[in-house]
């Protein structure tokens, strides 16, 4: 395999002052990209982005900051200009800013749904929106979709998180759809890392319903280096695949994928009690299929009704 290099590229990494976001910036940056480094502006309009753009240039590479909120048209549209007028051009967007407020489904304020809501969902849809015109324009472009396990697989305390997650694994999918014919892939990265700083409070109940032991056990391996790989392929020249989501954790990379079933062709006269009766070859894995889209979910649909 040929050295993945970003030489002449720029790429725009929101939430990229801390965690994972930051060792994305720094590896980008090291494999030759000028990196716009996004992240919240401080009290004074500087932000930690400035720490990291500082980090980058010390080593050598070109980094701006964009001390800019995601959550607003305005403030995505603000990251993508500093690419523009920094560097000139945009290669590849990183939706990667994301904020957690965990509760139990009852506990879970409109407040709290709408900043996670805002950030992680809007955030990405408006700096990827941002970034179209100029990767349109190029017919080139890599868009990587932070999602999270919480969102495909869920777990107790975090539903307003898991429902935006959710929504970043559909707008990863309709932006695949619509970029493929302009050039643009892309994809979505599901990472697993030390504790995300963004959040107020723990997600309640990891004491009742994890297996004991096991997060002790992942610990050790779980170092946010063992996600960036995943990301700089996704990010990078060489990825030519698109609509697909990929969980990165540990050193273990692997494909999350939504399927569907051959299912059981009934015709139109079943009733609910067909159904019932029908359950086991409704939900028989046996043969499934993943569609790349609508329009293979409707040929799947043909074909069973054997008018294909
Ligand atoms: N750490 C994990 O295990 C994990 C798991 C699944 C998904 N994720 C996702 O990966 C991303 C990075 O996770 P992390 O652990 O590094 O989290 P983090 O909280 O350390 O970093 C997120 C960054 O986003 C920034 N941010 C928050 N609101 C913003 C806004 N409105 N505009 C711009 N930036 C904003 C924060 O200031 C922070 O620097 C997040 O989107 C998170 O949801 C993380």
């Amino acid at each position: 395999v040929d050295e993945i290099s970003f030489d002449g590229q720029v790429a725009i990494v929101t939430g990229g002052g801390r965690g994972l976001g930051r060792g994305y910036c720094l590896e980008l940056a090291a494999r030759g990209a000028s990196v716009v480094v996004n992240d919240l502006p401080g009290p004074d309009g500087r932000g930690v982005a400035d720490d990291v753009v500082a980090e980058i240039e010390a080593a050598g590479g070109a980094a701006a900051a964009a001390n800019e909120t995601v959550s607003t048209r305005e403030g995505a549209q603000a990251i993508v200009r500093a690419a523009l007028d920094r560097f000139g051009t945009v290669d590849v967007v990183v939706t990667n800013a994301g904020v957690m407020r965990n509760g139990y489904f009852e506990e879970i304020t409109p407040d709290r749904l709408d900043l996670v809501l805002d950030v992680c969902l809007r955030g990405a849809f408006f700096t990827a929106q941002a970034a179209w015109p100029e990767l349109r324009r190029k017919r080139y472009g890599r868009i990587v979709v932070i999602g999270s396990a919480g969102g495909m697989f869920a777990m107790q305390g975090e539903a307003n998180y898991a429902a935006a997650r959710g929504g970043s694994y559909g707008l990863m999918k309709a932006l695949a759809f619509e970029g493929a014919e302009h050039g643009i892939l892309v994809n979505a990265l599901l990472p697993v890392a030390p504790g995300m700083s963004s959040m107020d409070a723990p997600v309640p109940g990891w004491e009742t319903y994890a297996p004991a032991g096991l997060m002790e056990r992942l610990a050790p391996f779980q170092r946010r280096e063992a996600v960036t790989p995943m990301l700089v392929y996704l990010a990078s020249r060489a990825c030519t695949l698109t609509g697909e989501a990929f969980s990165a954790s540990a050193g273990r990379y692997a494909r999350v994928f939504v399927g569907l079933t051959p299912g059981w062709a009934a015709g139109d006269d079943a009733r609910a009690e067909d159904v019932a009766a029908h359950l086991d070859e409704i939900r028989d894995l046996d043969g499934f299929t993943v569609p790349r889209n609508l329009y293979d979910e409707l040929e799947a649909i043909a074909d069973a009704l054997g008018v294909a």
